[in-house]
This record gives structure tokens, C-alpha cells and sequence, in this order.
């Protein structure tokens, strides 16, 4: 298993296969993804590992395996993936954690690590996290982790908020 990154609390690593089962107890929770149009199935769970093992193969980043270090249990995913935000591709900071270990603060500490692995390792100039308005805790995470509200766009026809964090400060940005 390849390992990116490691915290406090956290190792982030590639996924692989046999993570199935872990991650199915992660994103098939209709809680967890209440946000999103539907819960993966299982079918869904084992195409969400393929799409990030392609991604690591052509981009070097995707969405990450995270373990806590304590008891070596994979309890979520964290990373950084290409969107196209207004018909512009950007990196984009998302995560997902298992309904029991939310709220003791492990989404904002992976976040944070993948923030700074945008900037230092993959010299991106801004990070962003798109997220629905209602999704609450998804916007503290993304404040936490040192982002602003930048805009609003439309995806699959739902209102999302469009958080950033630029590497210099924004007005000194292109896109703005
Ligand atoms: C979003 C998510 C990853 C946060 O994980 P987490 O590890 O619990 O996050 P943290 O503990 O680092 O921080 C959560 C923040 O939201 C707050 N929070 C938690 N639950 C909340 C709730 N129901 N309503 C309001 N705020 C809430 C926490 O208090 C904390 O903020 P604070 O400590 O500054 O007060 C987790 O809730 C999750 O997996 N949600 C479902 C998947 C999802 O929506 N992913 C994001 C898609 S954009």
C-alpha cells in the first residue's frame, strides 16, 4: 500500500481493492451520503476504488484511503480530484468519514493535510471543496481548513458553494 501522507491521528494512502468492505461502510450509509443523489451499492463502492486507482495512475492524486493510526481501521476517504467548476478544471478538496468516528475533528486534520500537499507538492495555485449549502459540518471543515466562500455553481442541477483557498492571496489569482 502506498502511503501519502501522515498526521497526528492519520496515515492517508492509496486505496486498493480489498478496501471494499471498509469503504462500503462509508459511502452505502444513506446518512453519510444524504448529500449526494443516492448511497453507492456495492457495485458503485468497487467503481469509486477503480475511478482513484486510475486517477493515482494518471494524475498522481485522488481520493485517498484514510487510517487511523490507533487501530490501523480504514475509517474514510480524503483527497484531491479534478472538477470542472464553470467549465474550468480545478483541484478539489473532498472527503467522506464513517458515520461513528464523525465530529472528533479527523475530516479538518486529512483535510489540511491535502491542502498542504496541494500546494507544496503539486504547486497548484487554489484548492477548492465544492459542497451543498444545507451540508453544514462538509462548510466548517472547509472553513477549518483555511477556505472561504469564493462563489455558487450549479451541479446536476443542485445550488453548491464553491469554497477556496488560494496560495498567494486571491486578488494576485487569474481567475478573479
Ligand atoms: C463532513 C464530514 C467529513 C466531517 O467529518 P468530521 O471528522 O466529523 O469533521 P470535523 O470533526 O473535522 O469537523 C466537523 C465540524 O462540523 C461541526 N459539525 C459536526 N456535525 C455537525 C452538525 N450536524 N451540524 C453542524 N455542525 C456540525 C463540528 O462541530 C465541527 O466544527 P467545529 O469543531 O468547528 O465546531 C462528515 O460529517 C461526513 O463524512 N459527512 C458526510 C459526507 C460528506 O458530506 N462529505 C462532504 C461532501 S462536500
Amino acid at each position: 500500500m502506498k502511503v501519502i501522507l501522515e498526521t497526528p491521528r492519520l496515515i492517508l494512502r492509496e486505496f486498493i481493492p480489498e478496501d471494499a468492505d471498509g469503504l462500503e461502510r462509508v459511502i452505502s450509509d444513506p446518512e453519510t451520503m444524504r448529500y449526494y443523489p443516492a448511497p453507492y451499492d456495492r457495485t458503485g463502492v468497487e467503481d469509486w476504488i477503480a475511478r482513484n486507482l486510475a486517477r493515482y495512475e494518471h494524475d498522481s492524486y485522488g481520493l485517498w484511503a484514510i487510517d487511523l493510526k490507533s487501530s490501523g481501521e480504514m475509517i474514510g476517504d480524503c483527497g484531491i480530484t479534478e472538477q470542472e467548476v464553470d467549465g474550468e478544471p480545478l483541484p478539489e478538496i473532498g472527503y467522506h468519514l464513517r458515520r461513528d468516528k464523525w465530529g472528533r475533528g479527523y475530516a479538518t486534520e486529512a483535510a489540511r493535510a491535502c491542502r498542504d500537499y496541494g500546494f507544496t507538492r503539486m504547486n497548484v495555485d487554489v484548492l477548492i471543496s465544492l459542497i451543498r449549502p444545507e451540508n453544514v459540518p462538509s462548510c466548517r471543515v472547509a472553513e477549518r481548513n483555511g477556505m472561504s466562500l469564493w462563489k455558487e455553481t450549479d451541479r446536476m442541477g443542485l445550488k453548491h458553494l464553491v469554497y477556496a483557498v488560494w496560495r498567494h492571496e486571491p486578488s494576485h489569482h487569474p481567475l478573479l
